[in-house]
């Protein structure tokens, strides 16, 4: 599916978040969205999806939806938002409960992204019984249960630690190259940008506008940690975000 985000504008109250956003998502695109803190990552994210209606401008879809899709423009959630009282299958089920799957199509269904994610050997258990990057697994193979035609990620690692970070990361990227997934994916880390995405979109803040669009030409599976291409590509994305995420900083500094 292809998303084409047109003139796009929003206000919160006064506030002007975000003003005259142009871009166009191919499919089977990663398009990251990086900039400082308040620049309207989450805000134009919630706008793709469909659940902030923009100020002005509009966000048009076109194109075929996966075979089985059930939801095209599909949330991965920061803090995973799982049910406490349910199984990873039964989180995982809970997606696909008001759609018209037999019971035989909804347990393969199932069992298909508990392997793409890892989780077959946990489907029984609760997530208090899980790591923060298991809950994240589970996030995730709750979005894949949809057969999604976009993946929508909100800083979908931030709430986990270093290492935990740096394996999903690896996952992701492998399913990413795999899948050939569409998704857009608001990160604060530029690791993270460069190692997942076709194309990084930097915006810059009050209002937020498009800064600029940076390529990554290099095959997601082909991207390592260390790699001095890779390297030279956060470099550059640094570069265009430095200064104002420095203002930023200081102003919420100043603000506590
Ligand atoms: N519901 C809301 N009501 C009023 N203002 C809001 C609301 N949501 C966001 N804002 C403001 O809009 C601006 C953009 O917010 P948004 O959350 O989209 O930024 P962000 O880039 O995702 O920030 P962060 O990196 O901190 O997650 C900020 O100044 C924020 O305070
Ligand atoms: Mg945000």
């Amino acid at each position: 599916m292809r998303l084409e985000i047109s003139g796009v504008s929003h206000r919160y109250d006064q506030m002007e978040a975000l003003r005259d956003i142009d871009l166009t998502i191919e499919p089977g695109e990663i398009v990251a969205l990086i900039g400082p803190s308040g620049c309207g990552k989450s805000t134009l994210l919630s706008i793709i999806g469909g659940m902030l209606q923009p100020s002005e401008g509009q966000v048009s879809a076109s194109g075929a939806v996966p075979e089985g899709c059930l939801n095209p423009l599909t949330y991965v959630f920061q803090d995973f938002a799982l049910l406490p009282w349910r199984t990873v299958a039964g989180n995982i089920s809970l997606v696909l409960e008001d759609h018209k799957l037999s019971k035989v199509e909804r347990a393969a269904r199932i069992d298909e992204v508990l392997a793409q994610t890892g989780l077959s050997d946990f489907r029984n258990a609760y997530p208090k019984q899980l790591s923060g990057g298991m809950k994240q697994r589970v996030g995730i193979a709750r979005a894949l249960a949809v057969r999604p035609a976009v993946l929508l990620m909100d800083e979908p690692l931030s709430a986990l630690d270093a290492q935990t970070r740096i394996l999903l990361l690896d996952e992701f990227s492998a399913l990413f190259a795999r899948t050939g997934m569409t998704a857009v994916y608001v990160t604060h880390n530029l690791n993270e940008a460069v190692r997942l995405a076709h194309r990084v979109v930097a915006l810059r803040r009050r209002p937020g506008t498009i800064k600029e669009i940076h390529t990554i030409d290099v095959p997601i599976d082909q991207r390592h940690e260390g790699d001095p291409q890779i390297a030279a590509h956060e470099a550059a994305l640094w570069e265009l975000i430095r200064d104002e995420a420095i203002a930023a900083d200081k102003e919420l500094e100043h603000v506590g």
